[in-house]
């Protein structure tokens, strides 16, 4: 396949429904081709299905094939901080302090173009050496780090969602926007960028904390102007952010009537961490349509708790729900980095649940939707994250007449005896669905970037490990 036109043939793994509407059979919600066939055409996905099928249907089409790999959508990144590519990992503090002492002072050499420019490189080829084909992303409070954001995603044809940040408190008076300029120069930004190419604007609140009443009315009047757009946001992260909320916001009952009173919280609003939501923020949540990212790696290494995510996908109460690596207050961009911490969480959380603490906080129910399967994990990667950022109609999963944005993993790739523990479950390419979720367990359990071989974008190989960079031709 070469410029997006052509075929893949490979083996083929990806979601058409929910997991966790499938409990105890969960393999009705995926989707495995042993040996199929993907056509794409200009970059959106033309046919797909078993080899046998399809290749008669589209004879004399540029096959080419990737053995011993399982071919998925792309991987979806719910929330992440450009401007944190160089600060991840960073030592020892909690969020607020955190955010003062590593965050701003980084951030704030995005005023300037050059740096800007070169953190972009370092942040796109590691996107796609961990096989995240779309992001939603926070950039900083000057309108020239939005403006290289979507510049240098356009170059690479990737589908992203960002916008200028607004914060006019609780930050360096040189990092600081005012309302007013953020309105202006979001409404300048959102008529260069907004669904120019695949690039798509969020209006993005930091946080509660960070923005005045004033700062909200704007964003509030942003979204009645351009009912299209996305919001982006965090929340309930820390609990000394929740109590600084309540301070700052006392007509509120909670951090989730900030965004409620200021008519934000619905469809295509998603909000990062969601760590110390209550059952009733939950529900919400769930009636206005609007999403939480789970971002573990952050969560854990930033000390802010637990996302309890069997709460969160409770039948009655679903909310949509994406994955963020949150880097850098996670510490890595890799979403199968992301899947083992939100996994590990999951085991944590059914501590609490399955009566050894506290025989009265026992919740069979929460505690099965807590286990992150490699179904429901790899259904977060793609299609839920799709889901839940109203991307479904574009892509997630292989349906035709979505984009061709997608990943080669290597099953045995990584760690010294990688390859002999997935021997265990298949000595070569999976025959069965369950056999492939396996192997897929065994990535994300055991696994990192380097089990990310290739990563197309729009039906074009941008990323071969091993490999320099390729940039497609526009
Ligand atoms: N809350 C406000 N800003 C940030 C940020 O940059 N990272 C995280 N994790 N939380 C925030
Ligand atoms: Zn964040």
């Amino acid at each position: 396949m070469t410029g997006g036109n052509g075929a893949i043939r490979g083996a083929f793994f990806d979601f058409v429904d929910d997991p966790w509407k499938h409990v105890g059979n969960e393999q009705v919600a995926s989707r495995f081709f042993a040996d199929g066939l993907l056509v794409v055409k200009d970059g959106i996905i033309e046919d797909f299905g078993p080899y046998e099928e399809v290749s008669k249907r589209n004879a004399g089409v540029d096959i080419t094939h990737i053995k011993n790999r399982l071919i998925m959508p792309g991987f979806i990144d719910g929330h992440i901080h450009f401007p944190q590519i160089r600060v991840l990992g960073a030592y020892g503090h909690q969020l607020l302090d955190w955010l003062q002492s590593w965050i701003f002072p980084e951030e704030t050499k995005y005023r300037d173009r050059d740096y800007a420019t070169e953190a972009a490189q370092h942040f796109f080829r590691a996107l796609l050496a961990g096989g995240t084909t779309t992001c939603q992303a926070f950039t900083t409070s000057f309108p020239v780090t939005t403006e290289v954001f979507f510049d240098e995603a356009a170059k690479r044809n990737m589908r992203v969602i960002a916008g200028l940040t607004g914060i006019d408190r609780f930050a360096p008076d040189d990092y600081i926007i005012s309302a007013d300029d953020f309105y202006k120069s979001s409404k300048a930004l959102i008529e260069k960028y907004h669904r120019k190419g695949r690039n798509l604007y969020a209006i993005t609140p930091r946080f509660a904390v960070g923005c005045t009443e004033a700062m909200m009315d704007r964003c509030s009047q942003l979204k009645k102007e351009h009912s299209d757009l996305w919001i982006n946001t965090h929340i309930s992260e820390n609990p000394t952010e929740v109590r600084q909320v309540k301070e700052y916001y006392p007509d509120c009952c909670d951090y989730t009537e900030v965004h409620e009173k200021h008519g934000l919280l619905g469809p295509k609003f998603t909000a990062g961490h969601g760590v110390w939501l209550t059952n009733d923020e939950f529900r919400r949540f769930s009636k206005a349509g609007a999403a939480v990212s789970f971002c573990p790696l952050s969560n854990l290494f930033l000390g802010s708790g637990l996302f309890r995510i069997g709460r969160a996908t409770d039948p009655e109460h679903r909310v949509r729900l994406s994955l963020g690596s949150d880097m850098g207050g996670g510490n890595a961009l890799s979403p199968i980095r992301v899947l083992e911490e939100a996994y590990k969480v999951g085991m944590c959380n059914n501590t609490m649940l399955d009566g050894s603490v506290n025989p009265r906080e026992q919740d069979v129910a929460e505690a099965e939707r807590n286990k992150l399967s490699s179904y429901r994990a790899f259904y977060l990667a793609t299609l839920g994250g799709a889901h839940s950022l109203y991307l479904d109609d574009l892509l997630g999963n292989f349906d035709k007449g979505k984009e061709a944005d997608f990943v080669a993993i290597d099953w045995s790739a990584g760690q010294d005896a990688m390859a002999w523990h997935q021997s265990l479950t298949a000595d070569a390419s999976p025959n069965t669905v369950e056999e492939a979720a396996q192997l897929l367990f065994g990535v994300m359990a055991c696994g990192d970037d380097r089990n990310i071989d290739e990563t197309w974008i729009a039906g074009t190989r941008l990323y071969k490990k091993g490999e320099p960079d390729v940039m497609p031709a526009m």
